[in-house]
């Protein structure tokens, strides 16, 4: 018999409440088997930020929304993140396409709305219009574009140039470079049915805005990874409601899924299976490589937003912006369920600029002043670090600097 879906969040939500209690009950965490060094020239060496820019933001699927943004057929927004501007737009059938927001008459920028909903995309310069599908419409005097052979010159420009678009799982995904092959499946692998359990797709979105930090991405990406600045740098704002010495740990290929334990999840360790409250043991972070964080949960104990965090590099290795984006899952019930999510997009944003971003570009400059060949180290709690630096240099295909003590391969171990 096929399990349902309920009974697969189900089942999910009790083995994540399982491992949680036994690291209560033992004093344990989801640990690596080794610290891992890692050179600082990985988070300022303007080669390597040149390839991650490349490789990751332009070669490799990167979020571009939620299902919901553009729900209805017309409906749009733009994204020039990844330093190619985009516009991702729900088509008359119902497909997600994306187009570079370029006009093809002589280049001005389509679409100038951040988002909307539109019958045609027409350009402001000289009023090309353009359907959602992307093919060309109108074209003013259109009779005046013969080519010196008396074809019309706007064969060439029929349609819109595409860049590979697709959705899953609530998720709108675009990989910025024309003509290129994304496979989406192959890249969330068996991260895909992990996110299905969030049911994204009836998510509504109730707040965004940007946070930008003078650090580079990664380093403002690693404050997403681990709990154990909780105490320490989050002593007043998060440590109150999470422990910052319990890890549980998931990686799906690069993909990663880190829970943080709440302070309500201690009781459970006294309680039957049954009074758990197992609903919250499915949150905390979800890491889509390469730079989005989707974070469950909130610092209210019952109460459960999503809050997708976007990380993209500036032109030079110490400029970074964050996306952030809080959604309702489920939709918005009322003016007051609005509000109070409103409130928490405030609240995150506010521990992520007065403490998390303060020390991420504190740090940077650091990093910048140190000696060549120093290196940061990553403990054996920071395993979702570990797996993270590992990957992206895979994938960009330039190895770790090799480091004083060697590095053991990573591998979980609980303790
Ligand atoms: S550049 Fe768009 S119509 Fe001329
Ligand atoms: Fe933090």
């Amino acid at each position: 018999m096929t399990e349902t879906f309920a009974e697969r969040l189900h089942q999910t939500r009790l083995g994540l409440g399982r491992r949680i209690v036994e690291h209560i009950r033992r004093g344990t965490s989801d640990l690596a088997l080794a610290a891992m060094r890692n050179d600082v020239s990985v988070y300022i060496d303007p080669v390597r930020h040149a390839a991650e820019r490349q490789v990751l933001f332009r070669e490799t699927p990167v979020v571009a929304c939620l299902s919901n943004e553009i729900k209805e057929p017309g409906q749009f927004r733009t994204f020039d993140e990844t330093g190619v501007p985009i516009v991702v737009v729900r088509g008359r059938d119902g497909e997600a396409r994306a187009f570079l927001n370029v006009c093809l008459h002589r280049g001005a920028r389509l679409v100038r709305d951040t988002e909307g909903k539109a019958n045609l995309f027409t350009c402001w310069f000289h009023g090309w219009s353009y359907a959602v599908d992307g093919k060309l419409a109108a074209v003013p005097e259109a009779e005046r574009f013969t080519d010196s052979d008396g074809a019309s010159a706007l064969t060439q420009s029929g349609h819109l140039i595409a860049v590979p678009a697709a959705e899953r799982y609530g998720l709108v995904f675009v990989q910025a470079t024309p003509g290129s092959t994304m496979d989406i499946d192959a890249h969330l692998g068996d991260f895909g049915p992990q996110l299905e359990l969030l049911e994204l797709g009836k998510a509504e979105r109730v707040k965004d805005g940007v946070l930008p930090v003078a650090s580079n991405w990664k380093y403002a990406l690693d404050t997403y990874g681990e709990g154990y600045h909780f105490a320490a740098l989050h002593k007043q704002t998060l440590a109150p409601y999470f422990r910052n010495d319990i890890t549980v740990y998931d990686s799906f290929g690069p993909h990663h899924r880190v829970l943080f334990v709440s302070r309500d999840m201690e009781s459970w360790a006294d309680r039957p299976e049954a009074q758990w409250g197992v609903d919250d043991a499915l949150g905390g972070i979800h890491y889509i490589f390469p730079n989005t964080i989707l974070f469950a949960g909130s610092v209210s104990p019952g109460k459960r937003y999503y809050t997708t965090f976007r990380h993209f590099p500036g032109e030079t290795p110490g400029k970074t912006k964050t996306y952030k984006t809080i959604y309702a899952p489920g939709g918005v019930k009322n003016d007051e369920h609005r509000k109070e999510v409103e409130d928490a997009w405030d609240a995150t944003a506010h521990v992520v600029r007065t403490e998390d971003y303060v020390v991420s570009a504190e740090g940077y400059r650091n990093l910048v002043a140190l000696p060549a060949g120093s290196s940061v180290v990553y403990g054996r709690q920071e395993l979702s670090l570990q797996n993270v630096h590992r990957a992206l240099a895979a994938a960009i295909g330039m190895p770790l600097p090799p480091v004083a003590v060697a590095n053991a391969p990573l591998r979980e171990a609980a303790e």
